[in-house]
């Protein structure tokens, strides 16, 4: 591409101020000569650094587009796009929320991208500082003592922590064949497990939308190798007997694992660790902003007892005596679960997240989130069921069953009809035990005037025409699709005009 108006190459420098090109320079059409210049380096044709067979005759038949036609192509682009930059993203489970650009500054610093992650140790001191600082910093939040940074997702920290629960059972000459999950858990759970080579127990909910103590008691015996639970859990809701769950699962000489999916709800106001949790996972792109959607990249860094470290993922990042780092695999290690050390520079902007919000910031974080989904929750109170209406953490669970009943108005017609208000859609039909669920999570990042915005377009919706909002949506440029056909009959397209 070239700058120029016409979008033809030109023989002008393309970098440098002066006339005489400083880096290199391109050809005119249908000219070979080309000069490649580096400062203070001999400077080389392309005759002298490729054999003469292998140069082109022609410039290479490559379609020109202009600067302007190109920006104006992406911009209209981004335009048919909705992000957590541009409005609120109340994605229940997925904690969608804004993501400061400092943190996207911190990790763009070009002593962060421009290491390579085969450095040498004595050459990426820095790198290594970061991350052991990390590591640190995820273990006083979590209240456990020591974790592994590697996986790159939250699905991956689970299986990881699965992977650590079975080798701790087999070193102690006790394999186990049960892992127990609520009913209430996410998708991800159960999935883990069977990967892990575990059987799901499944431990149903009570009234209250917490674990049954008794039935979990009833499923507990000396074949579980352990609980993966949520907290709070996926209806919002602070599991209150845990002190309670964590005594009966070790009573069994099983093992707790914490899916830290919800750690925004708790930041700085209670820890896995005090409650007894042996295993946690953290997604770093939910709570400590760094950005994801449509897959990742990010991470799901897994923090232990210290009971469990030595089974830890390696290498891990250590330092002497003599204050240097040096990368060091834990003695019973389960290996490695990532390529290198993880996916580094989303390490790098949790950690600045972390540093510029403080032990007091992170604990206003949850604070806010909390109150934010509270007074949405209220907001909703007679438009919407709230099948367990008391105080939620940070997020909660609203369904439209009696909606569906009175005039045929569903989840997915509200989620639908959102989008033509201007917000992304909240979670539907998850979890599982909720009939027509409407998942919603505002996150802190929201303000009060868009959460009143967001309130007041939830209410028009639950009063419209509920005919009316099985066509929605109708102002998005894609419009409602078929999702069970386009799931099954998935037919991928390219369009080089869209
Ligand atoms: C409760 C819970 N657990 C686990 C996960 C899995 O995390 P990830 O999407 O990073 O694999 C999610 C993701 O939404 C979640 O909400």
């Amino acid at each position: 591409m070239s700058p120029s108006a016409g979008g033809r190459a030109t023989s002008a420098p393309i970098m440098g101020r002066d006339a005489e090109p400083t880096l290199f320079e391109l050809s005119a059409p249908g000219r070979r000569a080309a000069s490649f210049r580096t400062t203070g380096v001999p400077e080389w044709t392309p005759a002298e650094l490729v054999p003469g067979e292998h140069l082109r005759g022609d410039p290479a038949p490559i379609a020109e587009v202009s600067e302007r036609d190109l920006v104006a192509h992406f911009t209209r682009l981004s335009h048919r796009q909705y992000s957590v930059d541009l409005g609120a993203y109340p994605l229940g489970s997925c904690t969608m929320k804004y993501n400061p650009k400092l943190c996207d500054d911190a990790a763009s610093l070009p002593g962060l991208t421009d290491v390579h992650p085969a450095a040498p140790a004595p050459l990426t001191q820095g790198w290594m500082e970061l991350l052991a600082q990390l590591e640190e910093a995820l273990c006083r939040i979590t209240g456990m003592h020591a974790a592994t940074l590697q996986p790159p997702a939250g699905a991956a920290g689970e299986l990881t922590g699965l992977l650590l629960m079975r080798a701790w059972h087999e070193e102690h000459g006790n394999p186990r064949r049960k892992v127990v999950i609520p009913d209430s858990a996410h998708g991800t759970n159960p999935a883990s497990v069977t990967l892990g080579g575990y059987e799901t127990v499944t431990v149903p909910s009570d009234r209250r939308g917490l674990v049954d103590v008794a039935a979990l008691r009833e499923r507990l015996d000396d074949d579980v190798a352990g609980i993966m639970l949520t907290n709070p859990n996926t209806l919002g809701l602070f599991e209150e007997d845990i002190a309670e769950i964590a005594a009966a699962v070790h009573e069994v000489g099983g093992l707790l694992y914490y899916d830290g999916a919800n750690l925004n709800a708790i930041l700085g106001v209670t820890r896995p660790g005090d409650m007894g949790f042996d295993i946690v996972h953290m997604n770093l792109h939910k709570t400590f902003a760094v950005p994801h959607g449509g897959g990742g990249p990010g991470a799901g860094p897994v923090a232990v007892s210290e009971r469990l470290a030595p089974y830890l993922p390696g290498p891990r990042p250590v330092v002497g005596d003599d204050g240097a780092y040096r990368w060091e695999t834990p003695p019973k290690s389960i290996g490695r679960v990532h390529s290198w050390h993880g996916n580094a520079l989303a390490l790098a902007r949790a950690y600045s997240y972390i540093l510029a919000n403080g032990g007091d910031g992170l604990r206003r974080v949850a604070e806010a989130a909390v109150l934010n989904a509270n007074w949405l929750r209220t907001r909703l109170r007679g438009i919407y069921d709230l099948p367990y209406d008391r105080p939620a953490m940070h997020e909660f669970v609203a369904s439209t069953s009696t909606l569906k009943k009175g005039k045929g108005l569903r989840a997915l017609d509200v989620a639908k009809r959102l989008l033509e208000e201007g917000f992304h859609a909240p979670t539907v039909y998850f979890p599982l035990i909720v009939d027509e669920a409407l998942m919603i999570e505002p996150t802190e990042t929201e303000s009060l005037q868009t959460l009143e915005a967001l309130g007041d377009a939830l209410e028009r919706i639950a009063g419209g025409d509920a005919e009316d909002a099985r066509h929605a949506p109708r102002t998005t440029p894609v419009r409602r699709v078929d999702e069970a056909r386009a799931a099954r009959q998935l037919i991928p397209t390219w369009d080089a005009r869209e």
